[in-house]
């Protein structure tokens, strides 16, 4: 209510001084300026199927690394005892199991790997597996 009221008093003097149309040509300069800026940018970002990725993330360069040196010799043909996760593909059809047993507690049965025998995924490890997945899992 005060606002409102002092902002009622201050109007009248506050037009005064500024009540001839020359002063909204600049207004309007400025108005026109950040239409533009909004319909330059908005082309973009609809045309865009993802939005614009700014850390791109990818099996071979970022995901392949981090499981073959934590998954390994498990999930890899080394040994090969158990499920494969050696290639894109079965990372790929995986990465649902993958990401939920690698965020579980380290007691709990499913979570990998496997009994603690190789270092705990980093967050930043999980993240990238992430934003991968985000990504629609580039190869
Ligand atoms: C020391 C061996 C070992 C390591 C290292 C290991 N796992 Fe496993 N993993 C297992 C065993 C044993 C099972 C089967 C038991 C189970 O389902 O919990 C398994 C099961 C899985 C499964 C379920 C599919 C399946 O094979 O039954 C997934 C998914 C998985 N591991 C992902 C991973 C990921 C991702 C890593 C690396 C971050 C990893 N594991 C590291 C031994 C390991």
């Amino acid at each position: 209510m005060d606002v409102q009221n002092t902002l009622r008093d201050r109007e009248p003097q506050a037009r005064k001084p500024f009540g001839s149309r020359n002063v909204h040509i600049p207004l309007l300069l400025l108005l026109s300026v950040s239409m533009q800026y909004c319909s330059t940018s908005k082309p973009t970002t609809s045309v865009e199927p993802v939005k614009t990725v700014e850390n791109p993330v990818s099996y071979a360069a970022q995901i392949r690394p981090i499981m073959v040196q934590k998954c390994t010799p498990c999930h890899f043909p080394e040994k090969g005892r158990k499920k494969m996760l050696d290639t894109y593909e079965a990372t790929q059809k995986n990465i649902d199991d993958i990401l939920y047993r690698v965020q579980l507690p380290a007691d709990h049965g499913k979570y990998m790997p496997y009994e603690g025998k190789k270092e705990a995924l980093t967050a930043e490890e999980i993240k990238l597996l992430k934003d991968w997945l985000a990504q629609r899992m580039p190869q």
